[in-house]
């Protein structure tokens, strides 16, 4: 459902080349590392997926098993050894303003206040003259709640409201596609209840292809239209779940615990066969 009423308070803000649909196709990537202790080691072996615009995906996987470096290479912050990323039929070859990623950190400017975090993300748009970026920057910081706290500094700030701040600038931007790696892991459960509610709220207002990286099935379930199961490193997709619940989805209810909890038996199925493989 659109929330007309926050649709109209957003600027239009894209020139009209602009306003790609925000497809990625992921072909036959795999990825090695070389490290001083284990020698070579394998991060990723032959992922292949299609994620269409609009999307919101999410993986779930073991810890190591190489969801970050996917999630890097998707974003062109990390070279595949093998195969291709294609974001709207053009290869990925670095990292872009249609393809922004949210760390597990913040990783805010602590030298810069909510404001300024948030109008330093516009600076990957250079055609929006100073007005604009102060509009949408004020814009976005509303959307998130925080219009209160438009010029305290990042310290000021707790966990919930600094998660709040890096999504409104990487919203911001207007990128195609946003790739959020745990965004919400330091968090204790209620501020990821509302942020989860936010999320879904905005998501479904900007339309953006998102693609989340977690270590929580409930959370995947919560909000995702595929949950992707991964295996231990090398990382491969095991199995690619629909999630067809309606939305906005409540992390509380029973039918998604009844998703949550099939999920969750087959990550353990196939974390006991990956480990006796
Ligand atoms: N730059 C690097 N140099 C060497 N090894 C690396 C590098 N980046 C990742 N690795 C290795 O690749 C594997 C996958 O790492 P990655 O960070 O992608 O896992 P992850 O699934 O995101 O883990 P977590 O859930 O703990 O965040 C790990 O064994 C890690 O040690
Ligand atoms: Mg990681």
């Amino acid at each position: 459902m659109m929330d007309t009423k926050l649709a109209s308070r957003l600027p239009e803000q894209s020139a009209p080349d602009d306003t790609g649909p925000g497809n990625l196709v992921v072909e036959g990537v795999s990825k090695w590392f070389e490290t001083r202790r284990h020698g070579r080691v394998q991060a990723l072996e032959d992922i292949n997926l299609n994620i269409k615009a609009g999307q919101f995906v999410c993986f779930v996987g073991p810890s190591g098993c190489g969801k970050s470096t996917l999630l890097d290479i998707m974003a062109g912050l990390t070279k595949p050894d093998r195969g291709h990323v294609m974001a709207d039929d053009q290869p990925v070859t670095g990292p872009g303003r249609h393809r922004l990623v949210m760390f597990q950190e913040s990783a805010l400017f602590p030298w810069l206040d909510v404001f300024g975090n948030v109008m330093f993300g516009l600076k990957l748009v250079p055609e929006l003259t100073q007005r604009q970026r102060r509009e949408i920057a004020e814009s976005y910081i509303k959307l998130v709640g925080l219009e209160k706290f438009a010029h305290a500094n990042v310290h000021e700030l707790s966990g919930g409201m600094k998660q709040r701040v890096a999504f409104a600038r990487a919203l911001a931007p207007d990128p195609r596609v946003l790739l959020m790696d745990e965004p919400f892991s330091g968090l204790d459960a209620l501020t990821r209840e509302q942020l989860y509610a936010d999320i879904q709220r905005i998501w479904q207002t900007r339309r953006k292809t998102i693609v989340l990286v977690t270590h929580n099935v409930r959370e995947a379930v919560c909000l995702g239209d595929r949950v992707i199961l991964l295996s231990p490193r090398p990382a491969r997709i095991r199995e690619d779940f629909a999630i067809p619940l309606p939305r906005p989805r409540d992390i509380n209810s029973t039918e998604l615990a009844e998703y949550a909890s099939h999920i969750t038996a087959a990550l353990k199925n196939y974390l006991r066969l990956d480990v006796s493989e």
